[in-house]
């Protein structure tokens, strides 16, 4: 057996004392903890050191690196156009993938969204797809590249072989209270990223309740980290600093999502997932050199709706078949009139959780037809007794502690003075 270069035990002490590892340190810890010689116990106490003592630039960009290195990288330069991505660090009603990733094929520029599914109280994109009649997630690397070249977007699960210490990492982490820590967000998304091979990427960072980051500052050193460490890596990379106080659109949960994706597609939708997915297709063509194009002009004619269309048959997916529907529903009332001041993200999203549409364990299954319709946006008027929120389930027993975890989460004739016109606050280069 060859000797190990480190000792883990030093390792985390040099942290817990606040020092900076070094590269080799780095690289060795990430290698040995996939390999299984350094323990679930000893990582989990180097991403709580982590967590109190913080990291370096340049260690995080080491530990980013260490993580790539883990497992495979993605090549598509043998592909006749560029590749734009967006990763987004998870919302309630965050359905913006759906529309986006056709939206942009429209403009001969390739979208590798390798995506998740949804675990706690934000949805995952495959979990929303999923609830389309035969739609298939899991991709081979030759069928990705084969639907990139031929429909240009491919919407699929990432497999297995990229980052895989991050998926260790992250499991421990979600069990062990480290996961809010911008050293390792950043390094947990701009690993998997980076390995996926995308050209350009840009990054939607949620600000508010419903998002990791509850406040501006946090979310723009966030921000300002992922970036950096993308364009170190050679990863044209930008990011959106974008509301997540309350749902974004009318609906939160799969199908209902599913939905209201295919309104935006068809040339409607709800301004603030128009407004996000135009923004972020603007950003994703920017990056890709396509600056003279006219998105929403895509989305009026029915060509983004194509594209959709052909990527959803590409994967066995019937983009006309009917969605499932809810065999029951439940309507909370406005309690008073005046204007919604709040409605808060967090709490819908872990009432849409509770009604089926989200997982406890990663093992457990969602239900498409779960989640929540939205009758009203902060700002807007309401009267007493109009319907504010349609919740939907296939089992009725859940309507109960869904409806708990909306408690005080509506406001109504509240201070209305923060609230934005704009969905998107800044962005970041
Ligand atoms: N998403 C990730 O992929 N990793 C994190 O650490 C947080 C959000």
């Amino acid at each position: 057996m060859t000797p190990e270069n480190f000792d883990a035990v030093d390792v985390i002490a040099a942290k817990r004392d606040g020092h900076r590892l070094s590269t080799a340190q780095i690289s060795w810890v990430i290698d040995a903890y996939t390999r299984g010689v350094v323990a679930d116990e000893q990582m989990a106490a180097l991403a709580m050191a982590i967590f109190i003592n913080d990291m370096e630039p340049g260690e995080i960009a080491d530990w980013t690196q260490a993580m790539i290195a883990s497992g495979e990288r993605m090549d598509f330069s043998s592909l006749s156009r560029p590749t734009s991505d967006k990763h987004s660090t998870g919302g309630v009603g965050d359905k913006i993938t759906l529309p986006l990733a056709p939206l942009v094929a429209v403009f001969d520029v390739a979208v590798p969204q390798l995506s998740g599914r949804g675990l706690g109280h934000t949805g995952g994109t495959l979990d929303k797809l999923e609830s389309i009649p035969g739609w298939r997630a899991e991709l081979s690397n030759a069928e990705i590249l084969h639907q990139l070249e031929d429909v240009g977007a491919v919407i699929c699960a990432a497999g297995s072989g990229l980052a895989p210490a991050d998926k260790k990492l992250y499991a421990l982490r979600d069990t062990t209270s480290t996961v809010d820590c911008i050293p390792l967000i950043a390094s947990s998304i701009m690993s998997k990223k980076i390995a996926e091979g995308t050209a350009g990427l840009v990054l939607d960072v949620k600000v508010g309740s419903g998002a990791f980051m509850k406040d501006l500052d946090k979310a723009r050193q966030l921000a300002r980290t992922m970036v950096d460490l993308g364009t170190a890596a050679g990863v044209k990379t930008s990011a959106l600093l974008t509301d997540m106080s309350t749902p974004l659109g009318l609906t939160v949960g799969n199908a209902l999502e599913v939905r209201e994706s295919v309104e935006v597609l068809a040339g409607g939708g709800p301004s603030d997932v128009v407004e996000l997915t135009v923004a972020l297709a603007e950003e994703m063509l920017r990056l890709a050199g396509r600056t003279d194009v006219d998105v929403r002009e895509a989305l009026a004619d029915g060509r983004a709706m194509d594209a959709w269309k052909r990527m959803i048959r590409a994967q066995n997916g019937d983009p006309d078949a009917p969605l499932p529907a809810a065999e029951h529903t439940e309507v909370v009332t406005a309690s008073e009139t005046g204007v919604l001041s709040r409605l808060d993200a967090l709490a819908v999203g872990v009432a849409s959780w509770r009604l089926g549409a989200g997982r406890a364990r990663k093992e457990d299954p969602v239900q498409a037809v779960a989640g929540i319709e939205l009758h009203a946006k902060p700002g807007d008027q309401v009267s007493a007794g109009q319907p504010l929120l349609t919740l939907h389930t296939a089992t009725l027993e859940r309507f109960g502690r869904a409806v708990e975890a909306l408690e005080g989460a509506v406001e109504i004739g509240g201070d209305t003075s923060g609230l934005r016109d704009s969905v998107v606050f800044e962005t970041i280069t």
